[in-house]
């Protein structure tokens, strides 16, 4: 179990660095993230560079027995590069610059930028590729975190390449885009420009190939330093870290380039949905690699400073979080910081060792974590567990949160839900895009798969008819990928599956948004100024909400209607299989009815049964990890032996935030699961 954080000893002075190493070992912390922001610091002027300070912190590092992390420190270029070379600042839509003096201020697709980003890259991993405390290679940071998009004409130039590699000729991209509509002909590719500021809505089939572009340019950025390292001849793995759901980043289209999958989690402690949505960004992560470990880059000790107001952790709470992470597939527990900084944006972001120093409760907890990981008995790899999966896919966000659409919808805010209801009964679910859907499932739902391309319905379909149970709907197989209507109406690639037919959206009134729609941002769940509409399902009362389409049944039967007669919820036998199609975005208890529904026709199961509200479970081969997030004690109840302890469990009271890691056997488990250790992931080209 890795154990650390990130090591910012460039903003110190050299005299507290032998601390470091010291107080680092008392608090059991065998790896750092090192210089992740230290451009400024290795190369002070252009052609000058300064190893020496690296040198020592490595050194005395690898003495002390705590390997390293090496950032390759491209993240925050140092002044000289912006002033130097004002081409690589980005812009915004109306072509403001974005200015230097914060961090993030660089034109991903300048050249100029990767240039003077792939000599310092060079420059480090020559000098430090074969050191022995160099165990792994952390690039850039957080790619696109504060500034997703950039529209200077760096991009523009960047973005009319791509184009062109894609489509070949433009009457391709014309087709692709629909330009007929508007008068939005292209002649040639320099006449396109990136969605800069408009009068009204770009064309939405641009706009998802723009994201597509800015996520690629993002990616590309990374490749670059990636080809660097291995061409410098490194052979430790290569990563850099995810931010969970990021809605700019395609992590699944990216996670093939990672060796192992990295991802910074700050949980929201005021959010009442703060563990569903924290366990669902750890789901979601560990489904990019199946059968992988995956590491926690960053989380905090103790409170951030980036929220409009930021507590601290209740007690116990660090322990819960972190042993969500590790049921949930992480070999790695790491912080955002090691020693927290005097200066800067971030002083009052919490850190491993506190501004008030040892003799507190963050360092005592920090300490006590450090020493449980430490003796926790070697973990499984994370198996093929779930039986559930949710298809989410980044190009579906993009698309189905378009403005001008019969309603605005959260895509994450929905999926999130859907999970919850799965969550809450201690079901595991993966989170995949729809082509990864396979026959190890049992159930997949699929909810509000506005863009469905063909190999995703492919793979549906096949799921379905070799015996699984599909969920689609709503706002279902409505375009495909270019964004455009396919010909045949609506659900053309599921509609036979599914046993309907498909005639209009019916969305619910609103609140008006009072302008012309939603930014690219946008999106909303209905609140209590938007119409519902009573839904019975089973026995539960439920409202719909955002929508209420019209679909007819053609084989399907109906399982639940709107109070109006229309069916709401359907259920088909296909093939060896059946497909159920869900007419609206239910409300919470919707939600969890038509989740009790579905978990009763595909017979799954959910990894302990009976627990009380509050306590989740998660299972990771045969860890079983029993977590109390209450704030009563709890009673739990369950057939296995104590991971730490040896001792047979059977019934036990937890108390608030206190957690149990348990043996319990499973049949049939992870038969690709890699058992190596993550630091053996090791890059190939
Ligand atoms: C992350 C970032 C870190 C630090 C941290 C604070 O987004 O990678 O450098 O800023 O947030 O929570």
């Amino acid at each position: 179990m890795l154990y650390g954080a990130d090591y910012n000893p460039d903003q110190w002075p050299e005299e507290v660095w032998d601390d470091d190493v010291r107080l680092m070992q008392e608090a059991g912390v065998n790896i750092v993230s090192l210089g992740i922001f230290a451009w400024s610091r290795i190369q002070p002027t252009e052609g000058e560079w300064d190893f020496a300070w690296l040198d020592t912190v490595i050194g005395k590092l690898h003495a002390g027995g705590i390997r390293v992390n090496l950032a390759t420190a491209t993240a925050s270029p140092p002044p000289w590069v912006s002033a130097s070379y004002p081409e690589t600042l980005p812009a915004d839509e109306s072509g403001a610059t974005y200015w230097p003096g914060s961090r993030q201020h660089f034109a991903p697709s300048s050249p100029t930028y990767r240039r003077l980003a792939g000599e310092l890259v060079r420059s480090i991993a020559e000098r430090y590729v074969d050191h022995p405390a160099v165990v792994m290679w952390h690039v850039g940071n957080e790619f696109g975190c504060h500034l997703p998009m950039d529209f200077s004409d760096s991009a523009r130039d960047a973005y009319r390449d791509w184009l062109r590699a894609k489509y070949t000729t433009v009457e391709a991209l014309n087709d692709a885009w629909g330009t007929s509509f508007w008068s939005q002909r292209y002649a040639g590719f320099d006449e396109v420009f990136p969605p800069r500021l408009a009068p009204y809505s770009h064309n939405p089939s641009s706009m998802l190939d723009w994201r597509r572009f800015t996520s690629d340019m993002l990616l590309e950025c990374y490749l670059m330093e990636r080809e660097i390292l291995l061409a410098a001849g490194a052979t430790q793995p290569i990563t850099t870290n995810f931010m969970g759901p990021f809605k700019p980043a395609d992590y699944a289209a990216w996670a093939p380039h990672m060796d192992v999958i990295a991802d910074d989690c700050y949980p929201d402690p005021s959010s009442p949905t703060r563990v569903r949505d924290s366990a669902f960004q750890r789901d979601l992560i560990r489904s990019l690699k199946p059968g992988v470990p995956w590491l926690l880059w960053e989380q905090a000790t103790d409170a951030v400073n980036w929220r409009p107001s930021n507590p601290g952790k209740a007690p116990g709470q660090l322990m819960a979080e972190t042993a969500q992470s590790v049921a949930r597939g992480a070999d790695g527990i790491m912080f955002f910081q090691w020693r927290q900084s005097r200066a800067g944006s971030e002083k009052f972001h919490s850190a491993m060792l506190p501004h008030a120093g040892t003799d507190t409760a963050t360092w005592r907890a920090v300490t006590e974590l450090g020493a449980r990981l430490a003796a926790l008995p070697e973990l499984p790899p994370p198996g093929r567990d779930a039986k559930v999966a949710l298809a989410f896919d980044w190009e579906n966000w993009w698309a189905v949160e378009e403005r001008d659409h019969p309603t605005e919808l959260d895509y994450l805010a929905v999926c999130r839900e859907w999970y919850g209801a799965f969550h809450a009964r201690g079901i595991m679910v993966d989170i995949v895009p729809p082509e990864q859907v396979d026959d190890g499932y049992d159930l997949v739902v699929a909810p509000a798969l506005y863009l469905l391309r063909d190999a995703g319905a492919g793979a549906l379909l096949r799921f379905v008819e070799s015996g699984g149970t599909l969920l689609a709907g709503p706002f279902s197989d409505v375009v495909d990928e270019h964004d455009q209507f396919r010909d045949g109406g609506f659900v053309t690639q599921l509609g036979q599956a599914l046993g309907i037919r498909f005639e209009n959206f019916g969305a619910l009134g609103g609140a008006s948004t009072g302008g012309s729609g939603v930014g690219a941002q946008g999106g909303r769940q209905a609140d209590a100024s938007h119409e519902t509409l009573p839904l019975r399902i089973a026995e539960t009362t439920a409202r719909a909400t955002l929508v209420a389409e019209t679909v007819h049944p053609t084989t399907a039967d109906v399982v639940a209607d709107f109070e109006d007669g229309r069916p709401a919820l359907t259920r088909n036998q296909y093939a060896a299989g059946e497909a159920w199609y869900v007419a609206t975005v239910p409300d919470a208890a919707g939600i969890d009815a038509v989740a009790s529904e579905l978990i009763a026709a595909s017979g799954v199961e959910p990894v302990v049964a009976g627990l009380p509200d509050g306590v989740e479970v998660a299972r990771r081969g045969e860890l079983v990890t029993v977590i109390n997030h209450g704030h009563e004690p709890a009673d739990i109840t369950l057939d296995g032996v104590d991971w730490e302890s040896g001792a047979a469990v059977g019934s036990r009271t937890l108390g608030p935030q206190e957690v149990l890691f348990a043996r319990m056997p499973v049949a049939g488990t992870g038969p690709e699961a890699s058992a190596d250790p993550v630091l053996a992931h090791a890059p190939t080209a």
